[in-house]
Protein backbone atom coordinates (compact mmCIF):
# COMPACT_ATOMS: atom_id res chain seq x y z
CA UNK A 1 0.00 0.00 0.00
CA UNK A 2 1.39 3.42 -1.12
CA UNK A 3 0.82 6.11 1.98
CA UNK A 4 0.64 9.85 1.21
CA UNK A 5 1.04 12.70 3.73
CA UNK A 6 -2.64 13.50 3.43
CA UNK A 7 -2.57 16.40 5.61
CA UNK A 8 0.07 18.15 2.53
CA UNK A 9 -2.61 17.28 0.04
CA UNK A 10 -5.55 18.29 1.86
CA UNK A 11 -4.09 22.00 2.41
CA UNK A 12 -2.92 22.32 -1.62
CA UNK A 13 -6.39 20.93 -3.13
CA UNK A 14 -8.19 23.35 -0.78
CA UNK A 15 -5.83 26.20 -2.51
CA UNK A 16 -6.43 24.72 -5.89
CA UNK A 17 -10.39 24.85 -5.03
CA UNK A 18 -10.41 28.20 -3.41
CA UNK A 19 -8.90 29.34 -6.82
CA UNK A 20 -11.13 27.96 -9.27
CA UNK A 21 -14.07 28.67 -6.72
CA UNK A 22 -13.54 31.95 -7.21
CA UNK A 23 -13.03 32.52 -10.93
CA UNK A 24 -16.54 30.43 -11.18
CA UNK A 25 -18.18 32.85 -8.93
CA UNK A 26 -16.97 35.33 -11.26
CA UNK A 27 -18.36 33.46 -14.27
CA UNK A 28 -21.40 32.11 -12.89
CA UNK A 29 -24.58 35.27 -13.64
CA UNK A 30 -25.94 36.75 -10.84
CA UNK A 31 -28.71 34.35 -8.99
CA UNK A 32 -30.72 37.57 -8.88
CA UNK A 33 -30.37 38.58 -12.88
CA UNK A 34 -33.38 36.86 -15.28
CA UNK A 35 -34.20 34.34 -15.71
CA UNK A 36 -33.70 33.93 -11.94
CA UNK A 37 -34.64 30.48 -10.85
CA UNK A 38 -32.24 29.41 -13.65
CA UNK A 39 -29.66 31.28 -12.37
CA UNK A 40 -30.05 30.28 -9.14
CA UNK A 41 -29.92 26.65 -9.68
CA UNK A 42 -26.57 27.03 -11.89
CA UNK A 43 -24.85 28.59 -8.77
CA UNK A 44 -26.70 25.95 -6.54
CA UNK A 45 -25.28 23.25 -8.45
CA UNK A 46 -21.77 24.60 -8.77
CA UNK A 47 -21.49 26.22 -5.93
CA UNK A 48 -21.87 23.72 -3.06
CA UNK A 49 -18.50 22.01 -2.38
CA UNK A 50 -17.44 19.51 -4.14
CA UNK A 51 -14.13 18.12 -4.22
CA UNK A 52 -12.56 19.82 -7.08
CA UNK A 53 -10.49 16.95 -8.16
CA UNK A 54 -10.31 18.05 -11.78
CA UNK A 55 -9.25 21.53 -11.50
CA UNK A 56 -6.56 20.34 -8.78
CA UNK A 57 -5.11 17.81 -11.37
CA UNK A 58 -5.25 21.04 -14.16
CA UNK A 59 -3.36 22.96 -11.31
CA UNK A 60 -1.07 20.55 -10.45
CA UNK A 61 -0.43 19.83 -14.24
CA UNK A 62 0.67 23.77 -15.02
CA UNK A 63 3.13 23.54 -12.02
CA UNK A 64 4.33 20.19 -13.39
CA UNK A 65 4.98 22.17 -16.70
CA UNK A 66 6.10 25.57 -15.31
CA UNK A 67 2.67 26.77 -16.91
CA UNK A 68 1.37 30.35 -14.88
CA UNK A 69 -1.75 29.38 -13.06
CA UNK A 70 -3.50 32.08 -14.42
CA UNK A 71 -3.79 30.66 -17.59
CA UNK A 72 -5.41 27.55 -15.96
CA UNK A 73 -7.97 29.79 -14.26
CA UNK A 74 -10.53 29.55 -17.32
CA UNK A 75 -9.91 25.71 -18.12
CA UNK A 76 -10.14 25.04 -14.62
CA UNK A 77 -13.76 26.41 -14.57
CA UNK A 78 -14.70 25.06 -17.57
CA UNK A 79 -13.64 21.16 -16.70
CA UNK A 80 -15.47 21.49 -13.64
CA UNK A 81 -18.94 23.27 -14.92
CA UNK A 82 -19.08 19.73 -17.61
CA UNK A 83 -18.13 18.20 -14.55
CA UNK A 84 -21.52 19.55 -11.97
CA UNK A 85 -23.52 19.57 -15.24
CA UNK A 86 -22.71 15.30 -15.62
CA UNK A 87 -23.92 14.73 -11.63
CA UNK A 88 -26.70 17.26 -12.24
CA UNK A 89 -28.15 15.07 -15.17
CA UNK A 90 -26.68 11.77 -13.45
CA UNK A 91 -29.07 12.40 -10.26
CA UNK A 92 -32.31 12.90 -12.45
CA UNK A 93 -35.14 10.65 -12.25
CA UNK A 94 -34.64 9.12 -15.88
CA UNK A 95 -30.56 8.44 -14.66
CA UNK A 96 -29.92 7.55 -11.04
CA UNK A 97 -32.36 9.20 -9.83
CA UNK A 98 -30.88 10.48 -6.42
CA UNK A 99 -31.90 12.97 -3.93
CA UNK A 100 -28.03 13.68 -2.28
CA UNK A 101 -25.60 15.38 -4.04
CA UNK A 102 -22.59 17.16 -2.33
CA UNK A 103 -24.21 16.54 1.05
CA UNK A 104 -27.77 18.90 -0.16
CA UNK A 105 -30.47 17.98 -2.10
CA UNK A 106 -29.89 17.32 -5.88
CA UNK A 107 -30.93 19.96 -8.33
CA UNK A 108 -33.95 18.41 -9.27
CA UNK A 109 -35.36 18.00 -5.89
CA UNK A 110 -34.18 21.88 -4.48
CA UNK A 111 -35.74 23.36 -7.93
CA UNK A 112 -37.62 20.82 -10.07
CA UNK A 113 -36.67 18.60 -13.55
CA UNK A 114 -37.07 20.67 -16.09
CA UNK A 115 -35.12 23.76 -14.44
CA UNK A 116 -31.90 20.57 -13.35
CA UNK A 117 -32.30 19.39 -17.42
CA UNK A 118 -31.82 23.45 -18.31
CA UNK A 119 -28.76 24.15 -15.46
CA UNK A 120 -26.90 21.51 -16.55
CA UNK A 121 -27.23 22.35 -20.73
CA UNK A 122 -26.66 26.15 -19.67
CA UNK A 123 -23.67 25.11 -17.49
CA UNK A 124 -22.43 23.23 -20.50
CA UNK A 125 -23.07 26.07 -22.64
CA UNK A 126 -20.96 28.43 -19.95
CA UNK A 127 -17.73 26.46 -19.97
CA UNK A 128 -17.36 26.78 -23.99
CA UNK A 129 -18.14 30.36 -23.72
CA UNK A 130 -15.19 30.48 -20.85
CA UNK A 131 -13.02 28.79 -22.85
CA UNK A 132 -13.67 31.27 -26.06
CA UNK A 133 -13.24 33.85 -24.11
CA UNK A 134 -11.34 33.67 -20.52
CA UNK A 135 -8.58 36.74 -21.51
CA UNK A 136 -5.95 34.91 -19.00
CA UNK A 137 -5.57 31.86 -21.42
CA UNK A 138 -2.76 31.45 -23.50
CA UNK A 139 -2.50 33.83 -26.21
CA UNK A 140 -1.86 31.27 -29.32
CA UNK A 141 -5.28 30.30 -31.07
CA UNK A 142 -4.42 27.16 -32.23
CA UNK A 143 -3.82 26.33 -28.32
CA UNK A 144 -7.10 27.74 -27.51
CA UNK A 145 -9.05 25.74 -30.21
CA UNK A 146 -7.20 22.76 -29.00
CA UNK A 147 -7.85 23.14 -25.87
CA UNK A 148 -12.09 23.26 -26.78
CA UNK A 149 -11.37 20.61 -28.77
CA UNK A 150 -10.24 17.93 -26.20
CA UNK A 151 -13.33 19.15 -23.65
CA UNK A 152 -15.69 19.24 -26.34
CA UNK A 153 -14.68 15.04 -27.59
CA UNK A 154 -14.30 14.70 -23.51
CA UNK A 155 -18.03 15.59 -22.79
CA UNK A 156 -19.92 14.17 -25.78
CA UNK A 157 -21.02 11.27 -27.19
CA UNK A 158 -17.15 9.45 -27.00
CA UNK A 159 -16.31 10.51 -23.84
CA UNK A 160 -18.70 11.45 -20.74
CA UNK A 161 -22.29 11.20 -22.43
CA UNK A 162 -21.64 8.15 -24.02
CA UNK A 163 -20.19 6.45 -21.16
CA UNK A 164 -23.52 7.65 -19.55
CA UNK A 165 -24.91 5.90 -21.96
CA UNK A 166 -23.52 2.95 -21.96
CA UNK A 167 -24.49 3.19 -17.74
CA UNK A 168 -27.64 3.04 -18.28
CA UNK A 169 -28.22 0.67 -20.82
CA UNK A 170 -26.09 -1.54 -18.37
CA UNK A 171 -28.47 -1.33 -15.70
CA UNK A 172 -29.50 -5.06 -14.51
CA UNK A 173 -27.16 -6.72 -16.79
CA UNK A 174 -23.84 -8.30 -15.92
CA UNK A 175 -20.73 -6.63 -17.77
CA UNK A 176 -17.52 -8.40 -18.63
CA UNK A 177 -14.23 -6.74 -17.47
CA UNK A 178 -13.54 -5.14 -20.61
CA UNK A 179 -16.95 -3.75 -20.79
CA UNK A 180 -17.17 -2.40 -17.63
CA UNK A 181 -13.73 -0.52 -17.76
CA UNK A 182 -14.93 0.64 -21.28
CA UNK A 183 -18.28 2.24 -19.16
CA UNK A 184 -15.53 3.79 -16.70
CA UNK A 185 -13.16 5.10 -19.30
CA UNK A 186 -15.52 6.74 -20.96
CA UNK A 187 -18.44 8.52 -18.17
CA UNK A 188 -15.24 9.45 -15.92
CA UNK A 189 -11.75 8.88 -17.03
CA UNK A 190 -12.66 10.91 -20.13
CA UNK A 191 -12.93 14.13 -18.31
CA UNK A 192 -10.32 13.24 -15.27
CA UNK A 193 -7.83 12.49 -18.68
CA UNK A 194 -9.44 16.09 -20.64
CA UNK A 195 -8.38 17.99 -16.99
CA UNK A 196 -4.38 16.77 -17.70
CA UNK A 197 -4.29 17.24 -21.39
CA UNK A 198 -6.25 20.69 -21.50
CA UNK A 199 -3.47 21.83 -19.19
CA UNK A 200 -0.83 20.36 -20.83
CA UNK A 201 -2.44 22.33 -24.03
CA UNK A 202 -1.37 25.35 -22.78
CA UNK A 203 2.09 24.70 -23.34
CA UNK A 204 1.56 24.45 -27.00
CA UNK A 205 5.83 23.54 -27.32
CA UNK A 206 5.61 20.64 -24.57
CA UNK A 207 7.83 17.69 -25.71
CA UNK A 208 5.90 14.68 -27.13
CA UNK A 209 7.03 12.27 -25.04
CA UNK A 210 5.94 14.79 -22.03
CA UNK A 211 2.75 14.65 -22.75
CA UNK A 212 2.82 10.80 -23.66
CA UNK A 213 3.32 10.04 -20.19
CA UNK A 214 0.68 12.42 -18.93
CA UNK A 215 -1.59 10.95 -21.31
CA UNK A 216 -0.69 7.13 -19.61
CA UNK A 217 -0.63 8.68 -16.05
CA UNK A 218 -4.16 10.44 -17.02
CA UNK A 219 -5.83 7.41 -18.22
CA UNK A 220 -4.67 5.16 -15.39
CA UNK A 221 -6.30 7.67 -12.53
CA UNK A 222 -9.32 8.42 -14.83
CA UNK A 223 -10.33 4.75 -14.49
CA UNK A 224 -8.49 4.22 -10.86
CA UNK A 225 -11.12 7.43 -9.84
CA UNK A 226 -14.42 5.21 -10.75
CA UNK A 227 -13.14 2.26 -9.58
CA UNK A 228 -12.31 4.13 -5.68
CA UNK A 229 -16.21 5.47 -6.83
CA UNK A 230 -17.88 2.20 -6.75
CA UNK A 231 -15.84 1.09 -3.79
CA UNK A 232 -17.02 3.98 -1.52
CA UNK A 233 -20.71 3.43 -2.45
CA UNK A 234 -20.42 -0.11 -0.16
CA UNK A 235 -18.00 1.27 2.36
CA UNK A 236 -18.83 4.48 2.62
CA UNK A 237 -21.18 6.39 4.61
CA UNK A 238 -23.61 9.00 3.21
CA UNK A 239 -22.92 11.54 5.93
CA UNK A 240 -19.04 11.45 4.49
CA UNK A 241 -19.85 10.64 1.00
CA UNK A 242 -22.12 13.55 0.83
CA UNK A 243 -24.25 11.40 -1.51
CA UNK A 244 -26.77 8.14 -0.38
CA UNK A 245 -24.15 5.41 0.58
CA UNK A 246 -25.16 1.80 -1.51
CA UNK A 247 -27.14 3.23 -4.52
CA UNK A 248 -25.53 1.63 -7.15
CA UNK A 249 -26.90 -2.07 -5.38
CA UNK A 250 -29.90 -0.60 -5.00
CA UNK A 251 -29.98 0.25 -8.64
CA UNK A 252 -28.26 -2.96 -9.88
CA UNK A 253 -25.76 -1.22 -11.01
CA UNK A 254 -22.49 -3.28 -12.54
CA UNK A 255 -19.14 -1.78 -10.52
CA UNK A 256 -16.03 -3.16 -10.28
CA UNK A 257 -16.61 -4.62 -6.76
CA UNK A 258 -19.83 -6.65 -7.36
CA UNK A 259 -17.34 -8.34 -10.87
CA UNK A 260 -14.35 -8.77 -9.26
CA UNK A 261 -15.24 -8.68 -5.23
CA UNK A 262 -13.74 -5.85 -2.97
CA UNK A 263 -10.35 -6.87 -2.76
CA UNK A 264 -9.42 -7.53 -6.35
CA UNK A 265 -11.36 -3.93 -6.95
CA UNK A 266 -9.23 -2.43 -4.16
CA UNK A 267 -5.89 -4.32 -5.60
CA UNK A 268 -6.65 -2.98 -9.07
CA UNK A 269 -7.05 0.46 -7.97
CA UNK A 270 -3.83 0.77 -6.40
CA UNK A 271 -2.36 -1.49 -9.39
CA UNK A 272 -3.33 1.43 -11.31
CA UNK A 273 -1.89 4.01 -8.65
CA UNK A 274 1.32 2.41 -9.32
CA UNK A 275 1.00 2.08 -13.57
CA UNK A 276 0.60 6.24 -13.20
CA UNK A 277 3.24 6.70 -10.68
CA UNK A 278 5.72 4.79 -13.21
CA UNK A 279 4.52 6.67 -15.78
CA UNK A 280 5.90 10.31 -14.55
CA UNK A 281 8.32 9.04 -12.61
CA UNK A 282 10.85 11.63 -15.23
CA UNK A 283 8.99 14.03 -14.52
CA UNK A 284 10.43 14.78 -11.42
CA UNK A 285 10.42 16.97 -8.15
CA UNK A 286 8.04 19.14 -10.17
CA UNK A 287 4.97 16.59 -10.51
CA UNK A 288 4.99 16.12 -6.56
CA UNK A 289 1.79 17.80 -6.04
CA UNK A 290 0.16 15.23 -9.36
CA UNK A 291 1.83 12.48 -7.47
CA UNK A 292 -0.37 13.32 -4.32
CA UNK A 293 -3.89 13.75 -6.19
CA UNK A 294 -3.07 10.38 -7.36
CA UNK A 295 -2.62 8.70 -4.33
CA UNK A 296 -5.39 11.01 -2.96
CA UNK A 297 -7.85 9.21 -5.85
CA UNK A 298 -7.51 6.09 -4.59
CA UNK A 299 -7.48 6.50 -0.61
CA UNK A 300 -10.06 9.42 -0.16
CA UNK A 301 -13.19 8.76 1.57
CA UNK A 302 -15.07 11.01 -0.08
C1 LIG B 1 -18.46 11.98 -8.63
O1 LIG B 1 -17.34 12.78 -8.89
C2 LIG B 1 -18.96 11.38 -9.89
C3 LIG B 1 -17.98 10.59 -10.61
C4 LIG B 1 -17.53 10.92 -11.76
C5 LIG B 1 -17.51 9.36 -10.02
P1 LIG B 1 -16.55 13.47 -7.71
O2 LIG B 1 -16.26 12.44 -6.66
O3 LIG B 1 -15.39 14.21 -8.27
O4 LIG B 1 -17.63 14.47 -7.15
P2 LIG B 1 -17.48 15.90 -6.46
O5 LIG B 1 -17.21 16.86 -7.56
O6 LIG B 1 -16.35 15.86 -5.49
O7 LIG B 1 -18.79 16.14 -5.81
C1 LIG C 1 -21.15 9.34 -12.50
O1 LIG C 1 -21.00 8.07 -12.09
C2 LIG C 1 -20.44 9.66 -13.73
C3 LIG C 1 -20.90 10.96 -14.22
C4 LIG C 1 -21.63 11.81 -13.55
C5 LIG C 1 -20.52 11.33 -15.55
P1 LIG C 1 -21.85 7.71 -10.80
O2 LIG C 1 -23.30 7.66 -11.09
O3 LIG C 1 -21.23 6.52 -10.17
O4 LIG C 1 -21.55 8.98 -9.87
P2 LIG C 1 -22.17 9.21 -8.43
O5 LIG C 1 -21.76 8.00 -7.62
O6 LIG C 1 -23.63 9.37 -8.59
O7 LIG C 1 -21.46 10.45 -7.94
MG1 LIG D 1 -24.48 7.37 -12.74
MG1 LIG E 1 -24.90 8.54 -9.91
MG1 LIG F 1 -20.96 6.24 -8.09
Amino acid sequence: MIMIQSHMIETELKTYSTRVEKALQRWLPAAESHPTQLHTAMRYSVLNGGKRIRPALMYATGVALSIPLLQLDGPACAVELIHAYSLVHDDLPAMDDDDLRRGKPTCHMAFDEATAILAGDAMQALAFHILAHDPGMTDNPQARLHIIDTLALAAGSRGMAGGQAIDLASVGRKLNIAELEDMHVHKTGALIRASIIMAAGSNSGIDRNVLDKLDHFARCIGLAFQIHDDILDVEGDTKTLGKQQGADIARDKPTYPSLVGMNEAKSMAQGLLKEALQSIEPLGKSADTLRAIAEYIVMRSC
